[in-house]
């Protein structure tokens, strides 16, 4: 497989607003984590890559695609946004089915991937009776319906409770097993350090660190340290 994502001095501008700045990296296959502060860029990069959004200036290649060229590169990819939004009505099957049908998938893969996330028995109530961690979970098997090559996730553990975040991150680690890609957005870092191949961080539009992900976790970790925290600071 080519690498999921390459990104070449990607800008993106809303008006006056310079989501993105020039970012370049190689996302490869594996696990990849996308970490960084509250406005930084990290969705708006995740949606650029996608083919949700068109570059201001640069390049962008999905599994080594342009997707506004090749738009058929996206039925290999399941994403699920932050937070997740659904059309109040519809039930849980209703909306699964269409996701599955605009990926070519079949509708057996939708038991599967509420199964996968417990939803089974909630599927034929309408999503505005959903509890917020049952819409996380909606929205997580939408990524997974069909099972895709590649699985974006925007936040996938926001309004989760702790025994939650345990059974989905052990779902990301069995899907990986078998040789998924997964791309993730998250501001919970510690539950996936272990899966965890590759990490970038996104901040003020361009990337603050990119690399393996073992040889930049002591780094991470010390961002998400209080000021003044710092161990061999305090010890000096
Ligand atoms: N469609 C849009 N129109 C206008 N501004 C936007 C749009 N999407 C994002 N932005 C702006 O771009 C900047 C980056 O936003 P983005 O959502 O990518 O950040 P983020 O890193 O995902 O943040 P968070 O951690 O809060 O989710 C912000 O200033 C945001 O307000
Ligand atoms: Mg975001």
């Amino acid at each position: 497989m080519s690498a999921v994502i390459e990104a070449r001095d990607l800008h993106k501008y809303f008006g006056p607003i310079r989501a993105l700045q020039g970012v370049t990296v190689e996302i490869p296959e594996g696990l990849t984590l996308i970490l960084g502060p509250n406005g930084g860029g990290k969705s708006t990069f995740m949606k650029v890559a996608l083919g949700l959004y068109k570059p201001t200036k640069g390049t962008v290649r999905l599994l080594g695609k342009d997707p506004w060229r090749h738009p058929e590169v996206r039925k290999s990819i399941g994403v699920a946004f932050d937070p997740g939004r659904f059309p109040k009505l519809t039930t849980g099957r209703e909306w699964l089915e269409f996701i599955a049908r605009t990926r070519g998938a079949n509708p057996d893969d939708v038991e599967k991937a509420a199964r996968l996330f417990g939803i089974e028995d909630a599927l034929d109530r309408r999503i505005d009776g959903y509890s917020s961690g049952m819409v996380k979970r909606l929205s997580l098997a939408q990524a997974f319906v069909g099972e895709p090559e590649v699985v974006f996730l925007d936040e996938p553990l926001a309004n989760l409770d702790f025994e939650s975040v345990a059974e989905i991150v052990g779902i990301i680690g069995k899907w990986k097993g078998r040789g998924r890609s997964f791309v993730l957005i998250s501001h919970i870092w510690e539950p996936f350090e272990r899966l965890a191949d590759y990490g970038v961080v996104i901040s003020g539009g361009k990337v603050y660190l990119k690399g393996e992900f073992g040889e930049m976790a002591g780094e991470i970790a010390a961002m998400f340290r209080p000021p003044g925290t710092d161990t061999a600071q305090n010890s000096k």
